[in-house]
């Protein structure tokens, strides 16, 4: 397994390209089972789950390949010969579930298997259930496997969310373009990559208005075409790398970054005395003086994003002053403080609240990825330390995050992977 070697303390400066944004790609590539023509997708990051996404829709009978050599331009289409989505697949990556809507749209039949709980929490998918049942599909849960039925295939129906779930949106968005009649989904995501679904998908002739608010209107047509979409770029790697500015005292241009994705985020950098501009298609970070402790919660968009709340629990932690980070997201989401308590943070979680004491500086110390988001909190870290860290795990960093160690390199840090 792969380590990071880090030395801290110095500033970034410089330039960071924000790459196609991983939890609108793998949705955008689960889009292909909805149409027997080629979906094109273009700035397609290069990391591991869109691999297992690959491999997923191969085993469903896709051929998935690059274009032109090309690896962030990917082709997706051909003839759906299996409705069965694989334990070991589904097991490695939730995302996976996604693939039920577009089956039981398109071949009235899926036999998905539940994708089980993760590090961040028990993640059910009983609203993706639910919905589909509210639009006709039979479901039975059998040996670890959701066997779901629409012989007649699915019907339009109003359904409303008790939670604004990201997935369950995005699968009930996509089952229903090729339903029979409308389909309201009431209190869905807001979240700007349901925007860039809608999109894609509306490309490909589906008829979806309403996204990006709580009230999404989908009208079924009989069939889906091939189209070409562009990915929209990473706002999380984006508010990571720049956590990275913030935390080094630097200078950092997140090319492709887009502050009215981040808008709860950007407002945090404010508040903790971080200078966030929008200079055209670049989002300057840079930190004009202390860092002050704040308060945030996290909340669906467009509220603060969760998946940005471990990068800004190791921001805060070198911080002037206190901080609380409540997690209403997620039940178990604050698995990297430990590890950044190891490193002299002054960290105390409370339920789903942590309170951070702000210390003046951290020390390198020997570490460990948990999770995706976790891991790149203790990169951040280890970017402000004094002496010498090491982060083991990293695989856990290579699902979502591309060429980490290039990109950081490139602007002065000192981070180095040595494989195991
Ligand atoms: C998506 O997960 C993202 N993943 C997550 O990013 C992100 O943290 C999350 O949305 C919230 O923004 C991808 O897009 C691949 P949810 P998803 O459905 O769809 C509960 C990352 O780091 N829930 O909005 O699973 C669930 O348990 C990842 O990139 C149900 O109870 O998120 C959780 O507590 C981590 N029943 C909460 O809702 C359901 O049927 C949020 O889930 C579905 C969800």
């Amino acid at each position: 397994m792969d380590r990071f070697i880090i030395r801290g303390g110095r500033p970034l400066h410089g330039e960071i390209t924000i790459g196609g944004a991983k939890n609108a790609g793998l949705k955008l590539l689960v889009a292909g089972l909805l149409t027997s023509e080629r979906l094109v997708l273009t700035n397609v990051p290069h990391i591991a789950d869109i691999a297992t996404m690959e491999s997923l829709l191969r085993q469903h009978g896709l051929t998935v390949e690059t274009v032109g050599g090309d690896k962030t331009k990917l082709s997706v289409g051909g003839e759906i010969t299996s409705t069965e989505a694989p334990y070991d697949i589904v097991s490695k990556m939730r995302a996976s579930i996604l693939v039920l809507g577009p089956l039981l749209a398109r071949c009235r039949e899926a036999r998905v298997s539940l994708p089980g709980g993760c590090a961040i929490g028990t993640r059910p998918v009983d609203l993706h259930l639910k919905g589909l049942e509210t639009l006709g599909a039979k479901i039975t849960l059998e040996n670890g496997y959701i066997n779901a039925r629409a012989p007649n295939g699915l019907t339009g129906d109003r359904i409303v969310l008790p939670f604004a779930s990201v997935g369950a949106t995005e699968n009930l968005m996509m089952a229903a373009t090729l339903a029979h009649g409308r389909t309201e989904i009431v209190n869905a995501a807001r979240e700007p990559e349901m925007v860039d679904l809608a999109d894609c998908l509306n490309a490909m002739g589906a008829r979806i208005t309403g996204a990006g608010t709580g009230h999404i209107i989908i009208d079924g047509v009989e069939a889906l075409h091939g189209a070409e979409h562009r990915i929209m770029s990473d706002r999380i790697e984006c508010g990571t790398y720049a956590c990275a500015a913030a935390i080094t005292g630097g200078d950092l241009r997140l090319i492709g970054g887009n502050v009215d994705h981040l808008g709860a985020v950007v407002r945090a950098f404010e508040e903790a005395g971080v200078e966030v501009t929008q200079e055209g298609d670049v989002m300057r970070v840079r930190r004009t003086g202390a860092l002050r402790g704040i308060d945030i919660m996290t909340e669906p968009y467009p509220g603060f994003p969760t998946d940005m709340q471990a990068q800004f629990m190791a921001l805060l932690s070198v911080a002037e002053g206190a901080s609380m980070i409540t997690e209403t997201i997620f039940e178990n989401r604050f698995m990297h403080v430990p590890e950044l308590n190891r490193m002299g943070a002054r960290i105390n979680v409370h339920g789903s609240s942590a309170i951070i004491r702000g210390v003046h500086s951290l020390s390198g110390a020997p570490v460990m990825a948990t999770d995706l988001r976790a891991s790149f909190s203790l990169i951040l870290a280890g970017l402000a330390a004094h002496g010498e860290t090491i982060l083991s795990r990293v695989y856990h960093l290579d699902r979502g995050y591309e060429a980490v160690e290039r990109k950081l390199a490139a602007c002065g840090a000192q981070i180095e992977r040595v494989k195991d």
